[in-house]
C-alpha cells in the first residue's frame, strides 16, 4: 500500500556525460518493490527522461516557481518540468530553503502549482544541528509540516523527506531511534491531518549522508519507506547498492 521509493537528488551536478550513470541503473534489473526516481539539474530533464524511457525510473526536478508562468528570469514552472515528461519534483529542499529563503509557506504555493501540473512532490523536512541541540526537532519538523504541506495531500501526489540539515552531506547519520523517533511522528502528524486513510499511504524518505554501507540499516526503522540520497546517487556503482537493500528491506 505505501510504495517503497529510492530517490536520487543529484543537485547542481551532471552534464550530459553524467546520463551514462543514469542509463546504467535503468538497464539494471527492476527492483520488485522498490520505485527509483532521479532528480537531475534542470538542463538535463528532457534528455534523462529519453534515458530512462522503457525502464521503470522515474525522472523528477529539483525545485520549481510558484507561478505556473510569467516574467521570472532564469526560474522553472511546474508546468515546464512536466512538459520534459518528469514525473516528480522536489521542494523545500534545506538548500533552497536556506540559499534562496524559501519559507514554508513558499513550499506549500509551489506544491499546490506542482500538482495542478500533475507532479508528485517530496516535501523536504528537517532541523538543523542547533535546532536538534536545543530539543526543538520535532517543533520544527511538526511546523514545516503544517506549513509546507497544501490540504489536498494524498498518498498519490504527496511524498514527504526527512532531512535533517547536519547530516546532509556531512557522513553524519542520526542514531536509528532518532531517525525512528522524527519517522513515526512525522506519519502521526499526516494521519492526524489528513486522516489515517491517506496518512497512512504517504512514503516517508530519509535523507542524509545514505549510503550502501548504512542503507540496510536505515530502512530497518520503523515508517521509513526510502531514502533521499544526495552524493551517493551521482554514480550507478554508488546508488544500485541503496536501490538493492531497498528492495530487500
Ligand atoms: P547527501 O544529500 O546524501 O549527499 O547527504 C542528501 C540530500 O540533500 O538530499
Amino acid at each position: 500500500m505505501r510504495r517503497k521509493l529510492a530517490a536520487g537528488n543529484w543537485k547542481m551536478n551532471g552534464t550530459a556525460a553524467s546520463l551514462a550513470e543514469l542509463t546504467a541503473i535503468a538497464a539494471a534489473p527492476a527492483p520488485s518493490e522498490a520505485s527509483v526516481l532521479i532528480c537531475p539539474p534542470a538542463t538535463l530533464l528532457s534528455r534523462a527522461v529519453s534515458a530512462a524511457a522503457d525502464s521503470n525510473v522515474m525522472i523528477g526536478g529539483q525545485d520549481c516557481h510558484v507561478a505556473s508562468s510569467g516574467a521570472h528570469t532564469g526560474d522553472v514552472s511546474a508546468e515546464m518540468v512536466a512538459d520534459t515528461g518528469a514525473s516528480h519534483v522536489i521542494l523545500g529542499h534545506s538548500e533552497r530553503r536556506e540559499d534562496h529563503g524559501e519559507s514554508n509557506e513558499d513550499v506549500r504555493g509551489k506544491a499546490v502549482t506542482a500538482w495542478d501540473a500533475g507532479l508528485v512532490t517530496v516535501i523536504c523536512v528537517g532541523e538543523s544541528l542547533s535546532e536538534r541541540e536545543a530539543d526543538n526537532t520535532l517543533d520544527i519538523i511538526g511546523g514545516q509540516l503544517a506549513g509546507s504541506i497544501p490540504d489536498a495531500a494524498t498518498g498519490d501526489n504527496l511524498v514527504v523527506a526527512y532531512e535533517p540539515v547536519w547530516a546532509i552531506g556531512t557522513g553524519k547519520v542520526p542514531t536509528l531511534a532518532q531517525i525512528g523517533d522524527v519517522h513515526d511522528f512525522i506519519r502521526m502528524r499526516l494521519e492526524r491531518r489528513f486522516g489515517e486513510g491517506v496518512g497512512r499511504t504517504v512514503s516517508i524518505l530519509y535523507g542524509g549522508s545514505v549510503k550502501a554501507s548504512n542503507a540496510t540499516d536505515i530502512f530497518s526503522v520503523s515508517n521509513v519507506d526510502g531514502a533521499l540520497v544526495g552524493g551517493a546517487s551521482l554514480k550507478a556503482a554508488d546508488f544500485q547498492p541503496i536501490i538493492d537493500a531497498l528492495d530487500a528491506s
